[in-house]
């Protein structure tokens, strides 16, 4: 048996069941909201393993199919003997009554999506403190028909007569609706009830327990071996160079690579606050001629990111054989990014779960063979929120935790076509001018990411008595939960005027602004 657990250290104290809901990290999310840690596992984990790992509960998630079809995920019988409390959700609550010998039927003419009040059946255990009527999230074509032995109805909605169940003696507990979505108005009431109530856990999953355990981690697994991190000044770099400094000090150096596609004043910002100030080993590396020049005439937005990754690497590898030699490289790979690159977990045939794999961000990934460095990943148990905790726990400043992404390519991505120094110093100029509006009306952190494109078109303006013929900018400002939808943002009018003017007015080359107000799907948050 080879269990992929992000920390062979800390097992889960939960563990969820992953049937191919779009929900299950959500649900791991929602649990450590209430600092127990948990993790996403493959539906087809065996009992024997399940109990080695030994959780305190279980949590089966939603999923596509209907526990009544051919091939339709199932889990190890066995685990409902393990004497584990279980919470089945949606999915999850179909195939207890299944697997337990009661039936699941197709809810013909009453499916349900969408809000529904509860009426409450059973106030106790799962459902304490929720309140009759109170909004929980629906979506679902299957009802269950019959229960199995033992088993209660505790809730019910107008469409669907059981919407939660439970067999109290056997701590099995199932909810037909979705508590972990925020539309579920007491989810996380019925959550808690189930992590705190049922299954006794403590909370004992924090930010100052995670830092101090991975701290030990490092070092158990260094010694006294050298690092290298390759340092963007995002959240998740910055914090493994401070977590990692906290742990091996000297041992580690950093390297920065400029490719000068960084917005104004980061490059600087970045040496002067990691290396200056918190002593930490950055070696600076000024690239920006290389990348630059290698992007002449090269207009298609995949070519360039191919040619920016390629040099990356090429770079990285020049610099670390100068600088090295190094043991061990340290990347910030994240707790999404294991469970993504299992392949969501499913293989409906074999059920198995496939190795983790380094993640293939462009910076790094694609290492030359002769170059093999072993890994430190400290926070490949971590959702994103968590780091953000973790790099402000460390003393992180709020510029760097709070940063909205950045892609990795930069600049060259928000200047459409052929990059030149001269686009890149406009860009940069106009990208200045839209973070500092946006911070001083203190909308920075309601907005997913803020920031000016550069369209390689010339229109036809006034200035003064002058006819000018230059280029537009383009304001980009949306809302978004995870990047993968995305709302533009409702900008007050006097805030979007006083871009307007002071890019026309302060930006050389620039006659124009325009608006990009356009969501995702369709378009994309990025140009190019
Ligand atoms: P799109 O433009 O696809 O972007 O809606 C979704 C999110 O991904 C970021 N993005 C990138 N990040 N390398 C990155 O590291 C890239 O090549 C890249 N392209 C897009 C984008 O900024 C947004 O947050």
């Amino acid at each position: 048996m080879s269990l992929s657990l992000p920390d062979k250290n800390r097992t889960p104290t939960i563990v969820i069941l992953d049937f191919g809901s779009q929900y299950s990290e959500l649900i791991a999310r929602r649990v450590r909201e209430t600092q127990v840690y948990s993790l996403v596992m493959n539906y087809g984990i065996s009992a024997k393993e399940l109990s080695q790992i030994s959780p305190k509960g279980i949590i089966l998630s939603g999923g596509p199919k209907s526990v009544y079809e051919s091939h339709a995920p199932l889990c190890d019988p066995k685990i409902w003997e393990l004497g584990i409390p279980i919470l089945g959700v949606c999915y999850g609550m179909q195939l207890m009554v299944q697997q337990l010998g009661g039936r699941v039927i197709p809810a013909t003419g009453k499916a349900e999506y969408g809000k529904a009040p509860l009426t409450v059946d059973d106030p106790t255990a799962l459902l304490t403190n929720v309140d009759n009527d109170s909004t929980m999230w629906m979506s679902h074509g299957d009802s269950v028909e019959n229960l199995p032995k033992d088993f209660v109805r505790l809730a019910h909605t107008t469409n669907t007569s059981t919407a939660a169940i439970g067999s109290h003696e056997r701590r099995l507990y199932g909810v037909q609706f979705h508590p972990e979505v925020v539309h579920s108005d007491q989810g996380m009431v019925l959550i808690r009830n189930f992590i705190y109530h049922i299954c006794s856990c403590e909370p004992d999953w924090t930010t100052n327990t995670f830092i101090e355990e991975a701290i030990k981690q490092v070092q158990d697994q260094v010694g006294q071996k050298k690092v290298l991190l390759a340092l963007s000044g995002g959240v998740d770099s910055s914090t493994l160079a401070f977590l990692l400094h906290q742990a091996i000090g000297d041992q580690l150096t950093c390297m920065f690579i400029d490719q000068g596609f960084m917005r104004k004043g980061e490059p600087e910002f970045l040496m002067e606050f990691f290396d200056k100030k918190f002593h930490i080993n950055v070696e600076y590396i000024n690239a920006r001629e290389r990348f630059v020049s290698k992007l002449k005439g090269v207009i298609d937005p995949e070519e360039k990111r191919k040619i920016i990754g390629t040099e990356f690497i090429r770079v990285f590898e020049e610099e670390s054989l100068r600088l090295g030699p190094f043991d061990y490289l340290a990347q910030g790979t994240l707790y999404p990014d294991v469970i993504e690159s299992s392949g969501t977990n499913i293989d409906p045939k074999t059920g198995e779960r496939i190795a983790v794999k380094i993640k293939s961000h462009h910076n790094v990934g694609g290492l030359p063979k002769d170059l093999q460095f072993k890994l430190v990943e400290p926070l490949r148990r971590l959702f994103k929120d968590e780091v953000r905790k973790v790099g402000k726990s460390l003393g992180l400043p709020d510029e760097i935790v709070r940063r909205h992404p950045f892609p990795g390519p930069g600049l060259a991505i928000r200047i459409l076509g052929e990059v030149s120094h001269e686009k890149l110093n406009c860009l940069r100029d106009a990208d200045l001018i839209v973070r500092e509006e946006i911070n001083k009306a203190g909308l920075y952190n309601d907005i997913w990411q803020a920031f000016a494109v550069l369209l390689p078109v010339r229109s036809v303006g006034v200035m003064g008595d002058q006819r000018t013929y230059a280029w537009p900018i383009v304001v980009r400002c949306v809302s978004s939960e995870d990047g993968m939808t995305a709302d533009w943002s409702r900008l007050p009018y006097d805030i979007l005027e006083l871009i307007s003017n002071r890019i026309v007015n302060e930006v050389q080359g620039v006659n124009r602004v325009v608006l990009d107000i356009t969501s995702k799907p369709p378009g994309t948050i990025e140009w190019e």
